[in-house]
């Protein structure tokens, strides 16, 4: 039996550091692997920036990473710089934790036009990932349209929103802020295909929409008033009271005096695309209205009603779920989008768990849940990787080395922790006199050069 186990974790956001921080607490030493040379996953790409309190939970991912038997190794790309047999050549257990980039397809004509974009890219471009620094978004129509109603749509949908002032003091790319600031979108119209009370948005994020510096929402009192089936299930036990506050928050919206906001963010209910029109680039979308009824599992689904409308736009941002990407050589069940998994143990083509390979966070569960969901679900991974060292049932791996050495000389970009450090610090710097938390840098070779102290 080895001293100690040692655990390759392939993506370095919460599900990553919360594995980490539980497997080091076990004895485990970790080496938390990311495709990009900074870590933190979505709390970097995917968080809106002007929500920068969220994004102070990496303090805790730094306390895990200061253990001694904890390394960083940015951008090493699983299934690209390195391989599953790479690393089950090396450790004993390999936890992916890649998350889920892709976007779902509304499966539509015109889904492809110019100008209609997956919510996800825009999100990462905004965001300053760097493999999306370079999309370009024509902003130059006074109408958008945002299709879904989960966090994300309000998060893109705000950010169109956002005035130049208070997007002046957030981490957002500098491209973005460029881009936004000279925006000429003056209306964003969210489409949701059920109806309010079945909207995936929380609380807190719809309710700020109230506050936003130049945009005013509008709601239709007749969109509020609710169908037989939604008010019975929103007075049933069944209902969820963020679903009820949901309707009440939307509600109040409907009475909102629009002030002097030239801005407005409409919310439609009960809509949901058939076609993006347009034949260089979008003019439009044409919506489906649609009525609500009980599918066979209870759900109240969306039935069109046969009664189509257009709603002239120049940007469509497709905002309708992230879907994992399939890595070459790891096991990836289509219809899902996941890696297929028992409870966290990587399941072969026979449903049989592989030994010593797991899954965490998206890529297990699929894409939902805030931040903090991934902890409960890295505690669950991280006892069957427990019971199965206990059970003497981990990955053997062929070789003894240490993995760094071997990495050095396979993947020459490498950053370590210390080279995050150096890229962090560089773009705090930046911030600082703009009055804002960093300055991120978008270039991949520049943030190579910078984390070798270049
Ligand atoms: C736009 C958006 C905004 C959100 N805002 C909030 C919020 O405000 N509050 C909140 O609580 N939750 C928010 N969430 C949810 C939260 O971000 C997720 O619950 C969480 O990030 C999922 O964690 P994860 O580690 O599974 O995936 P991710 O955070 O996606 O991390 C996956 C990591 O794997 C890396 N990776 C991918 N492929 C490879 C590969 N082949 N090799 C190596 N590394 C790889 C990626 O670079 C990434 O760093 C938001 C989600 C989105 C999409
Ligand atoms: N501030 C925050 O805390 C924050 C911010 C961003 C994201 N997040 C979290 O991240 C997770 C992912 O968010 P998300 O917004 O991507 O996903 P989501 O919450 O699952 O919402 C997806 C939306 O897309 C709709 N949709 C799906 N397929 C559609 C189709 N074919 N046509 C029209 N609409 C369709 C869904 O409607 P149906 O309900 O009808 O299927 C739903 O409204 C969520 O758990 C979210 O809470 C949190």
């Amino acid at each position: 039996m080895p001293t100690k186990h040692r655990a390759a974790l392939l993506g370095a956001g919460p599900a990553g550091f919360y594995t980490a921080a539980a497997l080091l607490k076990a004895g485990l030493a970790v080496d938390l692997y990311d495709a990009l040379p900074t870590p933190y996953g979505l709390v970097r790409a995917g968080v809106a920036p002007d929500h920068p309190k969220i994004k102070t939970v990496t303090r805790t991912y730094d306390k895990t990473a200061a253990h001694e038997d904890f390394r960083f190794f940015g951008r090493v790309k699983l299934g690209e710089d390195v391989s599953r047999e790479d690393l089950l050549a090396r450790y004993h257990a390999i936890v992916y934790a890649v998350g889920t980039r892709l976007d779902n397809r509304l499966g539509i004509p015109g889904e492809d036009l110019p100008g209609s974009h997956a919510a996800t890219e825009f999100v990462a471009w905004y965001n300053g990932h760097p493999d999306y620094a370079d999309r370009e978004f024509d902003l130059s129509c006074e109408r958008a349209v945002v299709i879904g109603n989960g966090n994300v749509a309000i998060d893109v949908a705000r950010m169109l929103a956002l005035d130049p002032d208070e997007l002046a003091v957030t981490d957002t790319a500098d491209h973005a802020i460029d881009a936004l600031s000279r925006a000429q979108v003056k209306e964003v119209v969210m489409l949701g295909r059920r109806g309010p009370a079945q909207a995936a948005f929380t609380n807190p994020e719809l309710r700020e929409l109230k506050d936003l510096q130049r945009a005013h929402v509008v709601v239709d009192p007749g969109d509020v008033e609710l169908d037989e089936h939604s008010s019975a299930w929103l007075d049933g036990d069944e209902a969820h009271t963020t679903a009820r506050r949901n309707v009440e928050i939307l509600r109040e919206f409907c009475d909102r005096d629009p002030g002097d906001h030239v801005h407005r963010i409409v919310m439609r209910f009960l809509r949901s695309p058939v076609e993006i029109l347009g034949e260089e680039r979008v003019k439009g979308v044409r919506v489906a209205v649609n009525q609500l009824q009980p599918g066979d599992d209870g759900r109240l689904r969306a039935v069109i009603t046969g009664e189509t409308e257009v709603i002239e736009c120049g940007l469509v941002l497709r905002s309708i779920g992230y879907r994992g990407e399939p890595i070459d050589g790891v096991p990836f069940d289509e219809r899902s989008g996941l890696i297929p998994n028992a409870g966290g143990r990587v399941t072969g083509d026979d449903g049989e768990p592989l030994p010593g390979e797991y899954a965490v966070g998206w890529i297990k569960r699929g894409p939902s849940g805030v931040i903090g969901t991934n902890k409960k679900d890295a505690a669950d991974t991280v006892a069957r990787i427990l019971e199965d060292r206990d059970a003497g049932a981990l990955n053997d791996p062929a070789e003894d080395g240490d993995a760094e050495a071997w990495l050095r000389e396979h993947v020459p970009q490498l950053v370590t922790w210390e080279g995050w450090e150096r890229i962090d610090a560089h773009e705090r710097r930046l911030g600082e006199p703009l009055g804002r938390p960093r300055v991120k840098i978008v270039d991949l070779e520049e943030m190579g050069r910078i984390a070798s102290g270049g």
